[in-house]
């Protein structure tokens, strides 16, 4: 193991460990939705989001513990896209994170709720951050942002786009505003609240959401290059999912050869953006050019 790859597994395992201090007790009359919630939580998964979160909140000299309430926020956001996503009536998919998605496992009616559950959760717990810092104006920023990065302007309309034009063909804007806002908007938001949340200043702030945004990008090309070439005992979810539900892709649009270039070629347009920062962010470097390699 590189010490690079020790850092990372160390780093995964705390911020799930900040994650769970947050999920909720399994209890009372409407306990079936929070085992199911947190049965999507637990499943496992990279955890990136709230990572990228702590990881831009350091380099910019943060030390207190208001990113952590945060953190658990946008990984619950993102789970409960996720929940959502597979429902039969999205992309109809039966496996994540390794595990039956949460419609098989607790049924359709209760994923539905268990995804609504995580939504709206994921506020009242990034709420909490106002007890844990003086600068409440700026968790008060967060939440906006939070709020506009998961929804209408950010992944809710993302996916409603790209389940209305499932199965038609998309010209390259409609491609672009899918991969900016259903997978973009979820990166740039932890990274752009880790930023607010040490004090970055505007600009600076600006070129994290430049940087997150084309991290987003790659990412989710890199997510349709695996669909076609992984497997599923790999990924922890089904492969070929995209052409199941006759998605276009960037694959199919601009072809393999070109898809994996892009990767790199936004990676590396990440990585200059990180550069011009200031503070440590040797590992944050490495993470973003491991995405490129990702093989789940
Ligand atoms: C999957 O995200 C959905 C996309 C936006 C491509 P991740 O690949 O980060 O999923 P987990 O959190 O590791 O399961
Ligand atoms: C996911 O896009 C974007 C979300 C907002 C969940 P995909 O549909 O390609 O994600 P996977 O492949 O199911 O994880
Ligand atoms: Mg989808
Ligand atoms: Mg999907
Ligand atoms: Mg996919």
């Amino acid at each position: 193991m590189t010490k690079f790859d020790e850092w990372l597994k160390e780093a995964a395992a705390q911020t799930e460990k900040t994650v769970y201090a947050y999920l909720p007790a399994e209890e009372g009359y409407q306990k079936t939705v929070l085992a199911a919630m947190n049965y999507s939580m637990k499943a496992g998964g990279k955890r990136l989001r709230p990572l990228f979160l702590r990881e831009v909140y350091r380099m910019f000299g943060g030390s207190g513990r208001e990113a952590e309430p945060f953190m658990a926020a946008i990984e619950m956001i993102h789970t409960f896209s996720l929940i959502h996503d597979d429902l039969p009536c999205m992309d109809n998919d039966q496996y994540r994170r390794g595990l039956p998605t949460a419609w098989v496992a607790y049924g359709y009616d209760m994923a539905v709720l268990a995804g609504d559950g995580l939504a709206i959760y994921a506020f009242e717990t990034a709420a909490k951050a106002f007890a844990m810092t003086p600068h409440t104006e700026r968790v008060a920023r967060c939440l906006e942002l939070l709020a506009q990065k998961s929804g209408i302007y950010g992944m809710i309309g993302g996916q409603t786009a790209d389940v209305e034009l499932t199965g038609k063909p998309l010209d390259e804007k409609q491609l672009d505003f899918i991969y900016r806002l259903k997978t973009g908007a979820l990166l740039e938001a932890p990274m752009m609240i880790g930023a607010i949340l040490a004090g970055a200043s505007e600009e600076q702030v600006l070129t994290v959401e430049k940087m997150a945004s084309r991290v987003g990008y790659a990412f989710q090309i890199q997510d349709d290059i695996l669909d076609l070439t992984s497997t599923q005992e790999v990924l922890g979810k089904p492969v070929l999912s995209d052409e199941k539900n006759h998605k276009t892709t960037y694959v199919s649009l601009y072809g393999m050869e070109k898809a994996r270039q892009d990767v790199e070629m936004l990676s590396a347009e990440a990585a200059g953006l990180l550069e011009t920062l200031p503070g440590d962010h040797e590992n944050l470097s490495q993470l973003i050019a491991m995405l490129v390699t990702r093989r789940k």
